[in-house]
């Protein structure tokens, strides 16, 4: 399967609001598989299609750590091919539910080498629909409530680092642009 290019920050396609999927063909099943093995490669525990150039509402997420083979040396360690049992694939992801706080270090695979404290929901439920077009409920909370709410945030054209406080903000862009590229022009919130 091809990998797909990650577009990191701050291309404009990172701050499109993407639509809703209509039908699930054969472009969109390539498409999740291709998503599938761009995060894994990356490694990542989530992606958005828009961070690979599409803008249709399809996410990926797997937060299960990938393990190494049992004899790898420290100085090399061999991955073991992703084991794809915690993987979801989600189309027109919605959170129909959340509650609570949790603030936690986040990155993203398109602000690669930057991580910051991210205030999010401690919970939620989160409803879309899988390849074969049923309509999955997720309850969730933690981490995989964090990736979810992130990945659900980039449909939308919002990066982590929207969700900081105004001045953390301010400087982490700062930072963020002068290694990644020149300013940027968008504020989505
Ligand atoms: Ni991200």
């Amino acid at each position: 399967m091809p990998l797909l290019n990650i577009l990191t920050f701050p291309d404009s396609m990172l701050r499109e609001k993407c639509d809703p999927v209509e039908e699930i063909d054969n472009d969109l099943i390539q498409l999740l598989d291709d998503m599938a093995d761009t995060m894994y490669e990356a490694p990542g525990v989530g992606l958005a299609a828009p961070q690979v150039g599409y803008t249709k509402r399809v996410i990926v997420v797997d937060i299960k750590p990938r393990e190494c083979a049992q004899e790898s040396t420290e100085e090399e360690e061999i991955l073991l091919p992703p084991d794809r049992s915690e993987l979801i694939e989600l189309i027109n992801p919605e959170i129909v539910f959340s509650d609570g706080e949790v603030t936690g270090e986040e990155g993203c695979l398109s602000i690669p080498g930057f991580v910051s404290d991210v205030k999010r929901k401690f919970e939620v439920t989160v409803e879309g629909y899988n390849r074969d077009g049923e309509l999955l409920e997720i309850k969730c909370e933690d981490l995989l409530a964090r990736v979810f709410q992130h990945e659900i945030d980039h449909l939308d054209g919002i990066l982590f680092i929207d969700r900081l406080g105004r001045l953390k903000r301010e400087l982490l862009k700062k930072k963020i642009e002068k290694v990644l590229g020149k300013e940027e022009k968008y504020a989505v919130l």
